[in-house]
């Protein structure tokens, strides 16, 4: 499982940066027309947070960070990754899926780039709190 750790581990950029250009095409894109290219970006910051969403699922059953033995919610390692880590990306993954649905079905662009700057920005400040980043060094994280 090796390969899935560095895979979604690495992907976390992948997510990062297109979250971060969706949100500021959204924010600069206000009184213009949306377009493909839009629609596009947005989706693919979506499909990119479901990916992370399938190998952290298979990360979760696997790795030996997610361990449920008595006192597992004292030791801050395993609370990370058998909880939080989890719980705050699902919800991150769903404002997302929430928020691009929401922006499809509004009619007018400037109403489109509003919603996707609120939710996917909710989302983004959601999702680098969940990163265990290295300096969390009770997480053992890594930059990559
Ligand atoms: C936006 C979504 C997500 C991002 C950006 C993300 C990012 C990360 C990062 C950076 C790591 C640390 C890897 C390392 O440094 O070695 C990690 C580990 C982990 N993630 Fe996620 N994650 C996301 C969603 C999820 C979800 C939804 C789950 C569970 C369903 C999950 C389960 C795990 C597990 C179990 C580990 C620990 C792997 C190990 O060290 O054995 N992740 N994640």
């Amino acid at each position: 499982m090796e390969i899935l750790k560095y895979t979604h581990s690495g992907l976390r950029w992948v997510v990062l940066a297109l979250l971060i250009g969706a949100i500021i095409n959204a924010i600069t894109g206000k009184s213009r027309t949306y377009e493909k290219k839009d629609k596009m970006l947005n989706l693919f910051a979506m499909v990119f947070l479901h990916i992370q969403l399938l190998l952290g699922l298979v990360l979760y059953f696997t790795s030996e960070n997610v361990v449920f033995k008595a006192g597992w919610m004292k030791v801050e390692k395993f609370r990370f990754y058998g909880m939080e880590h989890i719980l705050m990306m699902v919800i991150a993954i769903v404002l997302v899926t929430i928020g691009r649905k929401k922006a499809e079905n509004h009619t007018e662009p400037a109403k489109k780039f509003k919603t996707i700057t609120l939710w996917y920005t909710i989302a983004l400040l959601i999702i680098i709190a969940a990163i265990p980043w290295p300096f969390r060094e009770a997480l053992g994280g890594k930059w990559f």
